[in-house]
């Protein structure tokens, strides 16, 4: 088996790429990244010399590129985590959002179409369906949810999603997708939530909360949602969409005081900021068709989950102060120069 893995210098596609290196031995993996200010090539360093994995520095809005590619490795499976993730940064430039997400994502699927393949997924989220109010805890994301976007980023991605799904009706493209709520665990890049927290608290910076610190996300471990994809694209029915996430509903503030709980900081840190434009309220997933057909039940706990990451930061320093001093910028450049 061959996959093509887009966005695997990310947090999720990083994670991915060790995940399936690890339970396949056999297979070949191959990761296209375009090493954006997010892509980090130390986050997969550790498989970098597997003789079953290849790197590849691309665009997947970049079309001769993808083709040559498709036509060179012949792949399976696609499996696409390449995007633009930040909210934050749609609201500030969304364009780049339009690019990679949207035609990005059309560019993959055309390869598909053109050179053949056995399956297409694409890793969506739950931002898709908009939010759900705080006062109806009762209310869950289901597959049937409308499509009700806020930002320029869930704006894109649920573009994205309709583009997969017209290539299937069409087509007959075998496609998959996922809607997965909020991740963490190692590598995630400190400009989200749970890793800025770790790393301004362990520098004792302030800690700027959005509004009141009330919006709720519902945190799922990364390997959860590896194990998820894994899942899906071996046993899931073509396509189809599948939610995932483990009813691991938090406030932001309980997450925050929870980190600075965990290292022994002051709950003086926080400072209560302006909050984001458009700031979605709650997520929350239904996870019942996954668990229904494929048996995925997630395995870690938030309250473990979470001193697995604070442990994981504490213990892998030099990853994340390089990314905040800027320094892993030059990393790709001295790593290739002259190979
Ligand atoms: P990330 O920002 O950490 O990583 C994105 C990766 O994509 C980076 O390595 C970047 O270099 C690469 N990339 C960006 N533009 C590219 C392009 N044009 N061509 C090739 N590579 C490109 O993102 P993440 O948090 O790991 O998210 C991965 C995917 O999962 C995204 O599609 C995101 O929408 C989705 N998702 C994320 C979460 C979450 O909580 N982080 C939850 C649900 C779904
Ligand atoms: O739900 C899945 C989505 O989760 C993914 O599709 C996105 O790619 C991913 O970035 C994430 O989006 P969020 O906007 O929920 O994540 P973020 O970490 O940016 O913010 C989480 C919450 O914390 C949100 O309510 C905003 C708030 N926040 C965030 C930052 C960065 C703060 O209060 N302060 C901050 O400094």
């Amino acid at each position: 088996m061959k996959i093509i893995v887009t966005g695997g210098a990310g947090f999720i596609g990083g994670n991915f790429v060790h995940y399936m290196i690890n339970k396949y031995p056999d297979y070949k993996i191959i990761c296209l990244d375009k090493l954006t200010y997010a892509g980090n090539l130390e986050t997969l360093e550790p498989v970098m010399d597997n003789k079953g994995f290849r790197f590849v520095k691309g665009d997947i809005a970049d079309r001769d590129f993808v083709y040559k590619l498709f036509e060179d490795e012949k792949p399976d499976m696609v499996v696409n985590f390449a995007a633009e993730s930040h909210v934050d940064r749609s609201i500030t430039d969304p364009g780049i959002f339009l690019q990679t997400n949207v035609i990005g994502t059309g560019v993959l699927l055309d390869a598909c179409r053109i050179y053949g393949i056995k399956r297409y997924h694409q890793v969506s989220t739950d931002e898709v369906y908009g939010d759900l109010p705080l006062d109806r805890p009762d209310l869950f994301f289901t597959e049937t949810t409308p499509l009700h976007t806020s930002s320029p980023y869930s704006a894109s991605k649920a573009s994205a999603d309709l583009l997969v799904l017209a290539y299937h009706r069409t087509f007959k493209l075998p496609v998959t997708i996922s809607r997965c709520s909020n991740n963490y665990g190692p590598y995630h890049f400190p400009e989200k939530l749970i890793p800025l927290m770790i790393a301004n608290c362990l520098n004792d910076k302030p800690l700027p909360v959005y509004g009141k610190g009330e919006n709720v996300r519902d945190w799922l471990y990364v390997e959860d949602h590896c194990r998820a994809i894994d899942m899906i694209i071996h046993d899931g029915r073509e396509g189809e969409v599948y939610n995932i996430g483990g009813h691991n509903e938090r406030t932001n503030l309980q997450v925050v005081e929870t980190i600075i709980d965990a290292l022994g900081k002051s709950r003086d840190l926080i400072q209560y900021v302006t909050d984001r434009p458009g700031h979605d309220m709650r997520y929350a997933i239904d996870p019942t068709k996954i668990h229904d057909e494929l048996g995925w039940e997630p395995t870690t706990r938030f309250d473990d989950g979470i001193k697995k990451t604070i442990d994981w930061y504490l213990n892998n320093k030099p990853w994340w102060e390089k990314i905040i001093s800027g320094e892993y910028q030059n990393y790709y450049e001295k790593m290739y120069a002259g190979r």
